[in-house]
């Protein structure tokens, strides 16, 4: 197949950053994507709807002309979340998820939650009024070995919260371990999961490749083969609960290049291309469509894109380095080539 239409994708879990970082990034979003979620990890993190429709509206200014694409925006889920707070995102009808980060996880998580039972009134309350609850789920035990700590999250908080809340819809971000994947087929369906296009294509060699890669280094972290190709498998299954979430996530040269270098992989240049790529490997291109372009929408309970987007199996070069504001990034497979190309 040297051509392949498919309905315009949505990236269900994505950073835009704010300001300059912001301005630099979501055309290339835009390009690819109708609509995206909007992770709120910016600093002061984005806790109210207030606050949401502000960011918005930044996105939005900061389009490229003429540009169709729809931020659906997230609140950043603390220990003390009001249950009217729920309540105001969900009537706006412009927030589409409230995302746990445990405290301590991840890049600007330190805002996050220290003990879910804090939340317990918030989860309620997303429950009644079906707004889904987005989970970066990994143990912040230091104790953890960091390759575990997603199983252990899995086991030690993500099950018992959803027996605990049966009809609350939850999506666990970024999966990264065949026992994620496994836990996702068995549980309900309002139970999903989003995929990576780098932890479908790259497995934890890729940090460690003649030398240390920061350029490969987010988190969840990379594993080994055998999860990749669980996450692989799960993806290319037509499964409704695998979907497309890029976690494309930006940071400066010098924050990656250095001796504790934050944790993030910029793909959305070229994001659909790189999923394009791992369905290719696999031989499931058939695939692509559902897992980038239904399953998504269907979850959140959206209308399916009418649009269509064209990619060619035609090599191009990733530039070795993107503007970002003032400073510079450096993106996934950056001056390696990639075999599809967006029309
Ligand atoms: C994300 C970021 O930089 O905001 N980093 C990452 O490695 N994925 C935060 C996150 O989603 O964990
Ligand atoms: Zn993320």
């Amino acid at each position: 197949m040297e051509r392949l239409t498919l309905r315009r994708p949505d990236d269900w879990h994505l950073h835009l950053r704010d300001g300059a970082a912001l301005a630099a990034v979501v055309g290339d979003s835009a390009r690819r994507f109708a609509r995206a979620i909007v992770m709120p990890n910016l600093k002061p993190a984005v806790r109210t709807t207030t606050q949401a429709l502000e960011y918005r509206s930044r996105i939005e200014a900061a389009l490229p002309r003429g540009a169709k694409f729809e931020p659906l925006m997230t609140l950043y889920l603390t220990d003390d979340t009001p249950p009217e707070e729920i309540e105001r995102a969900k009537r706006s009808g412009a927030v589409f998820g409230v995302k746990l980060y445990p405290a301590g996880a991840t890049t600007h998580s330190d805002e996050g939650v220290t003990r879910l039972s804090r939340c317990f009134h918030a989860l309620e309350k997303m429950q009644e009024v079906g707004l889904p609850l987005l989970v970066h789920g990994e143990s912040t035990d230091p104790a953890i070995d960091v390759f575990d700590r997603e199983q252990v999250f899995i086991e030690e908080v993500l099950g018992p919260t959803i027996e605990r809340f049966p009809g609350l819809k939850v999506v666990l971000e970024h999966i990264t371990t065949r026992e994620a994947a496994q836990f996702v087929e068995v549980t309900g369906p309002n139970i999903a999961a989003t995929i990576t296009a780098h932890h479908l294509l790259l497995n934890r060699n890729a940090l460690f490749m003649g030398g240390m890669r920061p350029h490969h280094y987010c988190l969840p972290v990379l594993k080994r083969e055998m999860h990749r190709e669980a996450l692989v498998e799960a993806a290319v299954s037509g499964n409704p609960k695998f979907f497309l979430g890029t976690d494309s996530a930006p940071h400066a040269r010098p924050a990656k290049e250095t001796a504790c270098g934050c944790a993030g992989i910029y793909t959305a240049h070229a994001a659909i291309e790189l999923y394009a790529s791992a369905f290719d490997e696999a031989g499931a291109l058939d695939k692509l469509e559902s897992f980038a372009a239904v399953h998504g929408a269907q979850f959140y309970g959206l209308p399916l894109n009418e649009e269509r987007i064209t990619l060619e199996r035609t090599e191009w070069r990733v530039p070795e380095r993107l503007a970002f504001g003032p400073e510079e990034l450096v993106p996934l497979r950056a001056g390696e080539t990639i075999a599809w190309k967006l029309a």
